[in-house]
């Protein structure tokens, strides 16, 4: 008989979450009643915004609930289906959360086309960080031909996504990475024109080089030392888009420098949250799929084994040890 695997939050972090936060328990697997599917998941998306989730301090979305099975999103199978818009077999990708199995009522449940792309990638590049990427260049950033933007954690969920649209947009996207090989590969296969290794000794020297025309759209995920170097190097009109401050999230505050940059180059900054435009999330997602389908769009994957590697996943994510988007394969 098979059981529904559920990782629960044990108990909140008090300094940096541990995999001792986190506890794995068997349930029955539940039948679904009217209306609803039962979805068994195949992968498991691990982001860094889980790591606000875990605290009570007050944001935009609702604290994860300690004893209750963490949440997260997920894509899968229809195993059973009272609800005639999914069917037996159908690939789904919904919000089903760190466990095995599922039910949905259908309203976050979505039916992807899995032949033509591997079906995870509804969790990445065509999913909620592709989508982020997507917003963040085009509705904040708006990059022009020849313009230079900056983004940082470029080999990542989003930042390759910001990247490789930046590129199309006949701009010049130069990245901010963890180590050589990522830097390499933003480089070769991402199309970045340069990318500048944070964790060098020489970093803020081979970034100031690698950007001899100034900075005319920053997309920032990381926040930090890097992120304040940056904005030394900011454009007139140029245009900073706030998608994330992960170096942040476990560690000090990211502080402004002097203010009075942003009124003499007259800068537009911007944060956003990606849930909060669902309206252009189809618009997104079409378009980064028929990239995908051209093969226009590139990405990487780290995934992990089995729900129980979930809770130390998710500390390395947070500590830079992924390299692309961060997965849990389930079955
Ligand atoms: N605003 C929104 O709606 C929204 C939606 C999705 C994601 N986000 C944000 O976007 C950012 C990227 O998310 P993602 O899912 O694409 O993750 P990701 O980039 O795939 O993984 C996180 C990366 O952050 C980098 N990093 C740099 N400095 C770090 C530090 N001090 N500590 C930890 N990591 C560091 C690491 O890459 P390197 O090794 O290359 O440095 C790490 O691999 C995050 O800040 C996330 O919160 C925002």
């Amino acid at each position: 008989m098979p059981t529904n695997t559920q990782v629960l939050l044990d108990h909140r972090p008090t300094g940096k979450v541990s995999p001792a936060c986190f506890r794995i328990v068997e349930a029955p697997v539940p039948a679904p009643g009217p209306g609803e599917i039962l979805v068994r998941h195949t992968f498991l998306s691990l982001d860094p915004y889980m790591r606000g989730r875990l605290s009570d301090a007050k944001s935009y979305a609702k604290p994860q609930e300690v004893g209750a099975v963490m949440g997260g999103g997920t894509v899968g199978v229809v195993e059973a289906s009272n609800n005639p818009r999914f069917k037996l077999g159908d690939a789904v990708v919904g919000m089903g959360g760190w466990q095995r199995y599922s039910l949905s009522d259908g309203a976050m449940l979505r039916v992807v086309d899995a032949k033509a792309i591997p079906v995870q990638a509804y969790l990445g590049s065509l999913g909620m960080p592709g989508v982020t990427a997507w917003y963040g260049l085009n509705k904040i950033i708006a990059p022009k031909a020849g313009e230079t933007v900056l983004v940082s954690a470029a080999t990542g969920a989003v930042g390759s996504v910001v990247g490789q649209l930046a590129k199309n947009a006949g701009a010049r996207p130069v990245g901010i990475a963890g180590g050589k090989e990522k830097c390499a590969y933003a480089v070769k296969e991402l199309g970045y024109g340069a990318c500048v290794d944070h964790k060098s000794p020489t970093f803020a020297d081979e970034l100031k080089a690698a950007l001899p025309d100034g900075i005319d759209g920053l997309f920032e995920n990381v926040g930090g030392e890097p992120f304040q170097l940056a904005l030394r190097r900011l454009n007139d009109f140029s245009r900073v888009a706030i998608c994330g401050l992960i170096a942040s999230y476990e560690a000090a505050p990211t502080a402004l420098p002097d203010m009075r940059i942003f009124l003499v180059k007259r800068i537009k900054m911007e944060g956003f949250i990606v849930s909060d435009h669902m309206d252009l999330w189809p618009q997104a997602i079409g378009e980064l799929a028929a990239l995908a389908a051209a093969n226009k769009l590139k990405w990487r994957e780290t995934i992990r084994d089995g729900l129980e590697a979930a809770p130390q996943a998710l500390v390395d994510l947070l500590h830079g040890q992924n390299f692309g988007k961060m997965l849990v394969r389930v079955d």
